[in-house]
């Protein structure tokens, strides 16, 4: 009786089933650690061949105008706006929550318009102006927006609050009389999950004048 079906490999292949599961089963690992950002000698005890590590990614200058001051900063090509804003620069108003383009926490003002910063690569963003939530006011001098969000409660946990504020920034510096239904139109990108909106519609209510709009 034939044992092929047994076998292990075709006589001086030099390979066996053992060896090649074994292979595969390192390669998963291989797979799995590099896509964490872990390099795979950490892994396997094996050197990294040059191109799997991130040092050699090949980093781009990338010139941000955030809130009037021009910064420079080294990114890799892959980097999201709102990483590099948080991460290097230290801009931690605009919040990262949903990292999809949904619910409107990452949102800047970039050259006159709303962007979701999670949305987008920063060297796309080279040489563009950039108003984050940092520029609007601090504590001790407020922006009439955020007096506003202090003055009708307009927020609870507060993460959606540097969004929601950009996008009221972006919408009274456009239409400074914009009426509710505009309102709700301009903030329809911002996702408040504590449910704060008749709040917050009334403070852009009062900053464009309509106040008994509600
Ligand atoms: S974090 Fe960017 S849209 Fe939600
Ligand atoms: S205040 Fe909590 S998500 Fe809006």
């Amino acid at each position: 009786m034939s044992n092929r079906g047994k076998q292990d490999s075709p006589p001086g292949s030099g390979i066996n089933r053992r060896k090649f599961l074994k292979g595969i089963g390192t390669g998963l690992v291989g797979s799995a650690t590099l896509s964490q950002g872990i390099l795979p000698e950490d892994a396997l005890g094996q050197t990294p061949k040059a191109s799997a590590r991130s040092s050699d990614i090949e980093l781009a200058v990338v010139r941000l105008k955030i809130n009037g001051k021009t910064h420079t900063v080294e990114v890799e090509p892959r980097a999201v706006l709102l990483d590099v804003l948080r991460e290097k620069l230290q801009f931690t108003g605009a919040k990262k929550v949903c990292d999809l383009g949904e619910c409107g926490a990452c949102t800047v003002i970039l050259n006159g318009e709303t962007v979701y910063a999670c949305m987008m690569l920063a060297i796309d963003a080279d040489g563009a102006s950039i108003e984050t939530v940092e520029g609007l006011g601090t504590p001790q001098k407020m922006h009439p927006i955020q007096q506003k969000f202090v003055e009708h409660d307009a927020y609870q946990c507060g993460f959606c609050t540097p969004g929601f504020e950009m996008s009221i920034k972006s919408l009274i510096d456009k239409h400074p009389d914009a009426d509710l239904r505009t309102i709700k139109k301009s903030l329809a990108g911002n996702t408040c999950r504590c449910g704060a909106y008749p709040h917050i519609f009334q403070v852009a209510l009062e900053l464009t004048g309509k106040k008994g709009g509600m």
